[in-house]
């Protein structure tokens, strides 16, 4: 299995050694962790699959982000931090067990195995399907764990706002794609200031109608960038959300934009987790014509401007991206770059994600996904025989698609806890949860139960730093989120 080390990150995929100037690159690293982290690197080199390099000015800010000490204000953490101080760093040297690290609950943690076999697997899935990965970085907004995916070879990064590129951009990212319309004006002249100030910079985003396009294109003849903004055109679908609702006015649009100074084409977008039917066959039906839909679209496109170097579609979540993949690399399809950007692959879940996914569905050749999240409360009370009272809620794990479920109990003295078997959360307030149990179970007062959750992104941006716990339960470092 293979480990992490988000500075080691930048290590070579060909050689054991850092490469020259990346070791220049730790300078405000001491040379103890600078060891460690090189240690790490090397076991994770020789466990993972081919590794990319990361851009060195990443590289670079996720260096100083990982000595940054962590604010009392951060949730778990006050006590920590107000006790002489902590980063990600000093977590990952000290490696304390959960119990004795000093945080206050409730807590999120990362188990670490699970979320390195996630991002593993999807890699080496779109690998083997010969598709493109921009993991949609709204799902945890951690430049720690995009990062990671970009050594494990994602094309780039996905957002969904053009905060959420800003906050990506900040960090260095240099590949970025925001899968939504951009008609924000402020937004518009900030990313043409970036894409004049860096050339390696590579933006994205979606344009659906003409008004779109000439906002885009005024703003853009106000703050020249000098070159063409990245466009795709996006296909929405009947009662959907954003995206053209015909191919007429998706060629329409597609024209408008060639047609301006300021603007390129670069292909089609959609997005499929959004298309509901009667059943799940019906939803995977539909689908299924929806990607088709974009596939012709796309060889359309192509056909129109021959010219035009660049030739995208990108569609694909979570839940369907086995059919997304399929349909766009069908036979006959035109020869286009085929991009996924699921993003609750990275932790997956307990709950909504654990059954509509590919796996989850029991398709064969899917990548085997595992819940990487759980959610640390301490029981509070046990006011009745079946009932106990945990200290977290509402505003700490989302419920819009399922309530958390026990997974486990850490007993306050030590040892093992008794099985969550048949244990049930019934309801959640804002900072309590009802868990439902066995009369006689042997929970009391100060136990921690770890609750396993459904729906990462609504549990994730209740947080700004993840711990990641191994197997053994001994925190081992620490990311951050910009929510
Ligand atoms: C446009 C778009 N693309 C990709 C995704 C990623 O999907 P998932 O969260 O299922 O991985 C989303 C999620 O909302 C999305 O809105």
């Amino acid at each position: 299995m293979q480990r992490i080390s988000f500075p080691a990150l930048v290590t070579s995929p060909v050689s054991d050694r850092p490469r020259r100037g990346i070791a220049g690159d730790c300078g405000g690293t001491s040379p103890v962790t600078f060891c460690y982290i090189w240690m790490k690197a090397r076991r994770a080199r020789s466990e993972a699959a081919v590794r990319h390099r990361l851009p060195p000015e990443v590289a670079e800010r996720l260096r100083t982000l990982r000595e940054c000490p962590v604010e009392p204000t951060e949730k778990g953490f006050g006590s920590l931090a107000t006790a002489g101080g902590v980063s990600a760093a000093s977590l990952a040297a000290a490696r304390p067990s959960i119990r004795a690290a000093g945080f206050t609950y409730p807590l999120l943690t990362l188990r670490e195995t699970a979320l390195t076999n996630n991002i593993a697997a999807m890699a080496a899935y779109c690998a083997r399907a010969g598709v493109a990965l921009a993991p949609h970085g709204k799902t945890a907004m951690s430049p720690e764990l995009a990062a990671l995916q970009l050594t494990h070879g994602a094309w780039g990064i996905t957002v969904a706002t053009i905060g959420q590129l800003q906050a990506y951009r900040a960090f260095g990212f240099p590949r970025l794609l925001l899968a939504n319309e951009l008609v924000d004006e402020a937004g518009i002249a900030w990313l043409a200031a970036e894409l004049a100030a860096d050339p390696g910079f590579e933006a994205y985003c979606y344009i659906d109608s003409l008004d779109g396009v000439a906002i885009l294109d005024r703003v853009l003849g106000q703050h020249p960038a000098a070159r063409r903004l990245k466009v795709l055109v996006e296909i929405g679908h009947a009662d959907g959300r954003t995206g053209c609702r015909s191919d007429a006015g998706a060629l329409a649009v597609a024209e408008a934009a060639s047609t301006t100074g300021t603007l390129i084409v670069a292909g089609v977008a959609g997005y499929e987790g959004s298309i509901r039917g009667d059943s799940q066959t019906q939803t995977l039906t539909r689908v299924a014509a929806f990607c088709r839909r974009l596939r012709a679209l796309a060889g359309t496109l192509a056909e129109a401007d021959p010219g035009t170097a660049e030739r995208i579609v990108t569609a694909g979540g979570s839940a369907y991206f086995d059919v997304v993949t399929r349909e766009l690399t069908a036979p006959g399809a035109a020869a286009v770059q085929v991009i996924l950007r699921s993003g609750a692959y990275l932790t997956y879940d307990h709950g909504f994600y654990g059954t509509i996914s590919p796996a989850g569905r029991g398709e064969a050749d899917a990548p085997v996904l595992r819940p990487a999240l759980e959610l640390w409360a301490q029981v509070l009370s046990r006011p009745e025989p079946g009932l106990a009272l945990l200290g977290a809620g509402r505003r700490d794990v989302g419920f819009d698609q399922g309530l958390p479920v026990p997974l486990r109990v850490l007993p306050r003295g030590g040892g093992n806890g008794p099985a969550t078997a048949g244990w049930k959360l019934t309801e959640l307030n804002d900072q309590h949860a009802y868990l439902r149990l066995d009369p006689e179970a042997a929970l009391a007062p100060g136990d921690l139960v770890g609750l396993g959750i459904s729906h990462p992104c609504t549990t994730l941006d209740k947080w700004r730093t993840l711990v990641l716990l191994n197997d053994d339960d001994l925190v081992v470092d620490m990311v951050h989120a910009f929510f």
